[in-house]
């Protein structure tokens, strides 16, 4: 099983993922919105043969109301015979990652069938979403949705440069360290 970017090539097969295992369906051209507007944001699992059998549909938010930079998961699924073998968490991750290092995202916003037990847990549980407002009769049926978030800062990118320095300064210190131990045993020996 293989995480990637999605490519303009993918958004059909993720359409029809969604179909398979969604409700909220959407026309081709929002799709390619997504694709072409943040192509960094969204990604597929496929499988050993190369078919999509999981994806994530992510965007910006285009003028937060909070003034924050902010991602939005619009669509996730993983097909029903590859669900808990961890797909989903890491099309999350990953799309969360890229929300962070290439538009400075501080968090990821979501909304969830109140009835969606297992995206439920996912959220909650393994992602650490927090609920922020339930919106009435949000869905087509009538149903509420969870307005979640998740706080991005764990995937705050250290800079390079700031890595490798801090690399260095422990390795230095680690080489003086074993370097003045073995002039002591020098001076101990001799
Ligand atoms: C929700 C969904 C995307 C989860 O995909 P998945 O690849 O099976 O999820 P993961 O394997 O990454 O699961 C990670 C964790 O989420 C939770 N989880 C996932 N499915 C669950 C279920 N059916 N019941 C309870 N918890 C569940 C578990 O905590 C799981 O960790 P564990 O397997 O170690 O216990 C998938 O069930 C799905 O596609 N459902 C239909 C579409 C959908 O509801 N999308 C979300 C719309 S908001």
């Amino acid at each position: 099983m293989n995480i990637r970017n999605a490519k303009p090539d993918d958004l059909m097969n993720m359409q029809h993922c969604n179909l398979l295992c969604l409700p909220e369906n959407y026309q081709m051209k929002y799709y390619f919105y997504h694709g072409l507007s943040w192509p960094q944001l969204s990604y597929v699992a496929e499988d050993e043969g190369g078919k999509i059998v999981g994806y994530v549909l992510a965007k910006m938010e285009e003028d937060p109301e909070d003034s924050v930079p902010h991602g939005h998961i619009t669509s996730l699924a993983v097909k029903r015979s590859y669900r808990r073998l961890g797909l989903a968490k890491k099309l999350m991750d990953q799309a969360s990652r890229a929300m962070v290092e290439c538009f400075d995202a501080k968090y990821v916003s979501l909304h969830v069938r109140k009835s969606n037990r297992a995206a439920l847990h996912l959220y909650t549980e393994t992602l650490k979403f927090e609920i922020s407002e339930v919106e009435p009769k949000y869905y087509a049926d009538g149903e509420d949705a969870y307005a979640m978030r998740r706080d991005l800062s764990e995937f705050k990118a250290v800079p390079k440069d700031k890595e490798t320095c801090a690399y260095a300064v422990e390795q230095a210190k680690k080489a003086e360290i074993s370097t003045v131990m073995s002039n002591l045993e020098k001076v101990t020996v001799s």
